[in-house]
C-alpha cells in the first residue's frame, strides 16, 4: 500500500495536479471504501487487482485533470455531503463562508419568524440545504438557468431530507419567478470570472466546471449589475443581499450597489483575508 501511495504521488505530482500525495490518498481510499486517515492502519492491507484496476483507472483520469470531485461524485460542504458532476460548480471552501453568514444572519432576524431567502444561482444546491438544514424557520427559494443544474440541486435536497422545504425555480435572472415574492435574504456566488480569463485558470476548472456558472462577462460583474437593479421588485423592507465576490471586485461591486437603492453595510474577508462577500441592505423608500 505504502508503495502504490508513494507511486501514485509521483504520478500525479508529474501531471503537475496540486497536492498529488493528499490527492492518492483519497482516490485509494475512495477505492477501498475505507476513511482516509484509516489507510494508515492497515498498511498489511493488500490490494485486489479489480481494485488496483479501478485505482488506475482513477489515476489516469485525474493525471488528466479531471477534479477529483467528479471522480468521487461528491464533495463535502459545511460538513454535507454534496452530489456534483459536470453539469454544477463544484462548491469552493470561499462558499462555506457566506453559508455560515448568512446562517448567523437568519439566526438572528428579528423581522417576521419565517424569512424568505432566495439562493440566486444555486447550482449543486449547497447553499439553500446548507440553510434549510440549519434553518428550520425559513422558507428557501432557489433559483438557476440550468435545468441540469437544478436536477442535481433537488438530488441533493432530496439527500439531506430538505426537498419539501426548497422551492426550486429554472429562471434567467429573477424572469421566472412568481410574481409577489418578496425575500428578507438573497444569497448567492454568481459567476464571476471575466470571460477573457476563463483560459488561464486551472484546467480542472476551465474544462470541468459549467462555463455558465464561472463566466460573468467582460469585467466579471455582469451579474451584480442586473442583481442590484433586477433584484428590487422581489426585496421585502430592510432585505439584504450576502454576495461572494472574486478578486479586486470588492469597490465596483459596492459602487454597483450604492449607485442602485442598496446601503452597503459591509464587505467580509475570507481566511486569507481577501474581501469576499458584499452585504447590502435594500433602502426602504
Ligand atoms: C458560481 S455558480 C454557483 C453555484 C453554487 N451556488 C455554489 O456556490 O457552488 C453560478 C450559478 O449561476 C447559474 N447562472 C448562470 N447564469 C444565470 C442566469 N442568467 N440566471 C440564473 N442563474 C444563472 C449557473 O448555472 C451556476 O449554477
Amino acid at each position: 500500500m505504502v508503495e502504490v501511495i508513494q507511486r501514485g504521488g509521483e504520478f500525479l505530482a508529474r501531471k503537475g495536479v496540486d497536492s498529488p500525495r493528499l490527492q492518492i490518498e483519497l482516490l485509494l481510499a475512495h477505492v477501498l471504501q475505507v476513511p482516509r486517515l484509516k489507510l494508515y492502519l492497515n498498511f498489511e492491507r493488500t490490494i485486489t487487482d479489480a481494485e488496483m484496476e479501478t485505482l488506475r483507472g482513477l489515476l489516469r483520469r485525474r493525471g488528466k485533470r479531471e477534479p477529483l470531485q467528479h471522480l468521487l461524485g461528491s464533495t463535502s460542504f459545511c460538513g454535507l455531503e454534496i452530489l456534483v458532476n459536470p453539469q454544477v460548480l463544484i462548491p469552493r471552501p470561499e462558499t462555506e463562508l457566506l453559508g455560515e453568514r448568512a446562517r448567523r444572519f437568519l439566526d438572528a432576524f428579528g423581522g417576521t419568524p419565517t424569512p424568505t431567502v432566495l439562493d440566486f444561482g444555486t447550482g449543486s444546491g449547497c447553499l439553500a440545504i446548507l440553510l434549510a438544514v440549519q434553518c428550520p424557520q425559513a422558507r428557501i427559494h432557489a433559483l438557476d438557468i440550468s435545468e441540469a443544474a437544478l436536477n442535481v440541486a433537488r438530488q441533493n435536497a432530496a439527500r439531506h431530507q430538505v426537498a419539501e422545504r426548497i422551492e426550486f425555480h429554472v429562471s434567467d435572472g429573477f424572469a421566472g419567478l412568481p410574481a409577489g415574492l418578496r425575500f428578507d435574504l438573497l444569497v448567492g456566488n454568481p459567476p464571476y470570472v471575466p470571460s477573457a480569463e476563463i483560459e488561464t485558470l486551472q484546467p480542472e476548472v476551465r474544462r470541468h466546471d459549467p462555463r455558465l456558472a464561472l463566466d460573468g462577462g467582460s469585467d466579471g460583474l455582469c451579474f451584480y449589475r442586473r442583481l442590484a437593479v433586477e433584484a428590487a421588485p422581489f426585496v421585502a423592507p430592510g432585505g439584504r443581499a450576502m454576495l461572494e465576490f472574486g478578486a479586486g471586485q470588492a469597490e465596483p461591486i459596492g459602487k454597483i450597489f450604492s449607485n442602485a437603492d442598496w446601503i452597503v453595510e459591509s464587505v467580509e474577508e475570507d481566511y486569507s483575508h481577501r474581501p469576499r462577500i458584499l452585504i447590502a441592505r435594500w433602502r426602504d423608500k
